[in-house]
């Protein structure tokens, strides 16, 4: 019968694992398959023709970032055609995907075809960033940098130049392009609920005030359509089809609900800006401006779906959870002798994400 010391020393042989579960003091070295050439590495016509390919990669991405350029300056945004927004974004989303895509499968497949092939044994060894490690890490990237063969094909080299130059163009230019937009912040401020003088009355409520309506039918709201906890999109009431009329309608959408008024906490001066528990609040989330699109009937609360921020629309739609730091703007309500509703007066803040000089 062997002693336990005996068992001991057995299961600390190479690669062996103790009865006891002990890890072994060593593990035998499998050493390396056989090591599979490819047919480029003796076929100079094989390696051409990976190269071809390689290049063929390269230049889709180059073709795709110029298409996505030329899309921008094609499709231009000015905020009066829609088509226009949809195809400069299809146009420019495809030549900065297809550009970026072209550079990842052409460098994998240079890698795969042409780079060196030779396998290589590092033995693991204490980690240390000395002088001779150093100098070691060095020697890898220049072995590296031989091992891509690039200054001998100088066509492959043109190419990879070629599309990493032009693929950062397709989101430089049109951000270059719109440093020289129109950046009046004071536009943020404002929406098309803002009273005017002399409107059309069928538009404006006393030819003033600007009713409320459904989106996108543009058919005005009575009050007594609003039914209890049932959240209604909103738009201003004939909002003209002209210059900027997709800015001036992404500004001014608006959340509707109705709920026991009873349930309201309003400060006094906003006592008189929702009509028997219909309160009116800006679509547009206060953290980064996503669409607040989500209501939850039980709690009362909106919910924004890109990061969560959450507002209770029975206490002046203030931030109950969530990244955004200030409440959805409230707009003032009132009904006219029909029992349409109308907009007595713009929102009480700017709309959106807050930004520099957002005071009013
Ligand atoms: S945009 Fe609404 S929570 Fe971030």
């Amino acid at each position: 019968m062997s002693s336990s010391t005996d068992q001991h020393e057995k299961s600390t042989e190479v690669g062996a694992v103790a009865p006891d579960g002990q890890l072994p003091a060593a593990f035998e070295n499998p050493g390396l398959a056989p090591h599979r050439h490819r047919l480029g590495d003796s076929d100079p016509k094989a390696a051409k023709r990976s190269e071809r390919q390689i290049v063929v990669v390269f230049v889709i991405s180059i073709l795709a970032s110029i298409g996505g350029v030329v899309g921008y300056f094609a499709f231009p945004v000015d905020g009066t055609d829609v088509l226009n927004v949809r195809l400069s974004t299809l146009v420019i989303g495809l030549g900065l995907g297809l550009g970026m895509l072209g550079i990842g499968l052409a460098a994998v497949q240079w890698a795969r075809a042409l780079m060196n092939d030779a396998e290589k044994v590092e033995d693991r060894h204490p980690m240390s960033a000395g002088p001779t490690v150093q100098q070691q890490a060095f020697e890898i990237l220049r072995d590296g940098g031989q091992d891509a063969n690039i200054a001998r094909r100088p066509v492959l080299k043109g190419a990879i130049g070629g599309a990493l130059a032009l693929a950062p163009l397709t989101f430089l230019v049109p951000l270059i392009g719109n440093l020289g937009a129109d950046w009046d912040i004071g536009k943020f401020a404002r929406t098309a609920w803002r009273p005017v003088r002399g409107g059309d009355p069928e538009r404006f409520y006393q030819g003033q005030y600007r009713y409320l309506a459904r989106d996108p039918q543009d058919t005005r709201i009575r009050a007594a359509d609003v039914t209890n906890n049932n959240l209604v999109h909103v738009i201003p009431h004939g909002l003209p089809e002209e210059e900027h009329y997709l800015e001036e309608k992404a500004k001014a959408v608006v959340l509707l609900v109705r709920v026991d008024p009873a349930l309201l906490k309003e400060s006094p001066e906003r006592e008189s800006w929702s009509y028997d528990g219909i309160v009116a609040y800006s679509k547009i989330c206060t953290h980064v401006g996503c669409p607040v699109a989500l209501y939850e009937q039980q709690t009362h609360h909106l919910l924004c779906p890109c990061h969560q921020s959450t507002f209770d629309i029975t206490d002046a739609a203030k931030v109950v959870f969530g990244p955004a730091k200030r409440a959805l703007p409230q707009l003032p309500i009132a009904v006219d002798e029909e029992g349409y509703l109308y907009a007595t007066a713009d929102f009480d803040e700017p709309v959106g994400p807050s930004y520099w000089q957002r005071e009013r």
